[in-house]
């Protein structure tokens, strides 16, 4: 099998290239820095420098993919929030903070997905790491409100995704827990090799009536 991870430097991105690679699956995954391209290849997997943030590399990571047939495509990279932390409603996000999190999180998985998707073999499958914080109507407080909706928005993204690749691939929304991770931090629910084993086995068991869904990482379905 042959796997593209979009953010793969740490956390879930990471654990997903480690679970590839026991598999003896092809690895292409990307990283920002060095540190983090390191451990990509010492996991074997073939490295590439990108910065999901810089339409020049965007650009130059489409003919990186040039001549790839990936079974799977994995967006993972993403961020909670800006210089100014968490906030909640009704406290506005800086524009600097705003920015930062929207094109990290909503512009681009639109850039680089259809750049991905040029590189999928017939059938295979796009997995965008969203959260259950996007969801609208599971949301029972308006805390960490620019992160909700970067993902509410990121859900509406795969959404458009699965009208645009209908037939073409497989497309999916996940939520992959709450994750013991620099994101999730130490009280978190789960470890991140549970969170990845459950989020593999949603996506390789996913039906055709599945294409354009929202599910968790033991594959319930989720409420947009
Ligand atoms: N952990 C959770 O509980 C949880 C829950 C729900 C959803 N999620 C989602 O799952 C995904 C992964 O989360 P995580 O817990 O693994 O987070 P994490 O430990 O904070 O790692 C975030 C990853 O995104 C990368 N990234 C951020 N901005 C980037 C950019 N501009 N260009 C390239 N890479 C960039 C980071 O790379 P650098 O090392 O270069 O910063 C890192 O690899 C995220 O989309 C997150 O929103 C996580």
């Amino acid at each position: 099998m042959n796997v593209l991870v979009i953010g793969a430097s740490r956390g879930i991105g990471l654990e997903l290239v480690r679970q590839h690679r026991a598999a003896h699956c092809r690895v292409v995954a990307t990283a920002r820095d060095e540190a983090g391209l390191a451990r990509l290849a010492a996991l074997g997997a073939v490295p590439l420098r990108l910065d999901v943030t810089d339409l020049a590399a965007c650009a130059g990571f489409g003919w990186a993919l040039d001549g790839e047939a990936f079974d799977t495509v994995w967006f993972v990279a993403g961020v909670l929030n800006g210089t100014q932390g968490e906030q909640d409603a009704p406290d506005a996000p800086t524009q600097g903070d705003f920015d930062a999190v929207m094109h990290t999180n909503v512009l681009a998985p639109m850039r680089l997905l259809p750049l991905a998707a040029q590189a999928l073999k017939p059938g295979g499958r796009m997995a965008l790491l969203s959260s259950k914080m996007g969801s609208i109507g599971q949301r029972s407080n308006g805390g960490s409100w620019l992160y909700r909706a970067s993902k509410a928005a990121a859900n509406s993204v795969l959404k458009d995704l699965s009208f645009a690749f209908a037939g073409k691939a497989l497309c999916l929304s996940l939520h992959p827990g709450w994750v013991r991770t620099d994101m999730g931090g130490a009280d978190a629910d789960i470890d991140v090799a549970t969170s990845v084993a459950g989020l593999c086995k949603v996506v390789a068991h996913a039906r055709p009536e599945d294409h354009g869904g929202f599910f968790n990482y033991d594959g319930q379905p989720l409420a947009w």
